[in-house]
């Protein structure tokens, strides 16, 4: 892609080496929401694609799809519905489980937040192997919503291959550096 804000934007993110253990390198966002022109900036690429899509619900994969999401939704029209890890929300909720690299974990959405028909668009800030993004695709169809795409800002060149999500897109703003 040849958006000049894309490498500011990646310039952006620290890499944090050996967090939260040996061997990851940690793509630490929070030094991009330090940056008011780079956060703005991966902002308004998420609403200049999706203001015209007719997506009415943004869906925020806890805890960095909150940092994201809130400020798209409100650009574009859409309400924020947050995917949470569980035990979190107080109402009713559905629950979907995804395999992490030891056990498994679950995200889990209130019943009645997204109704049937309702287009949504799911926003995380990093895709690694694909599980999370996935959890959060099968709890929009379970009430059934049409989940229009997915959106990160990090993800490896190989996730856009997708066929770990269901066949959903997937968008993607800058790879790990
Ligand atoms: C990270 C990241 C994504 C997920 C991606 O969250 O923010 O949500 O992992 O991994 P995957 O594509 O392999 O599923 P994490 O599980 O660390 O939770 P946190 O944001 O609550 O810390």
């Amino acid at each position: 892609q040849g958006d000049p804000r894309l490498k500011a934007i990646s310039e952006a993110i620290r890499v944090v080496p050996h967090f939260p253990k040996q061997g990851i390198m940690f793509q630490d966002i929070t030094t991009l929401l330090l940056d008011h022109k780079a956060f703005k900036d991966t902002v308004d690429i998420f609403v200049d694609r999706y203001r015209d899509m007719g997506i009415s619900v943004v869906a925020g994969v806890e805890a960095r799809g909150f940092m994201f999401g809130p400020s798209i939704a409100l650009a574009i029209g859409a309400k924020f519905v947050p995917l949470r890890k569980p035990k979190k929300l107080p109402g009713e909720v559905i629950s979907e489980a995804y395999v992490l690299e030891y056990g498994t974990d679950r995200l889990e959405m209130h019943v009645g937040a997204v109704q049937p028909g309702e287009r949504a668009l799911v926003i995380d800030d990093l895709i690694a192997t694909g599980g999370t993004l996935c959890a959060a695709i099968k709890l929009l169809e379970r009430v059934g919503a049409e989940v229009v795409e997915c959106a990160c800002v990090i993800g490896l060149p190989e996730a856009k291959g997708q066929c770990r999500l269901n066949g959903k897109p997937l968008y993607i703003l800058v790879e790990p550096r």
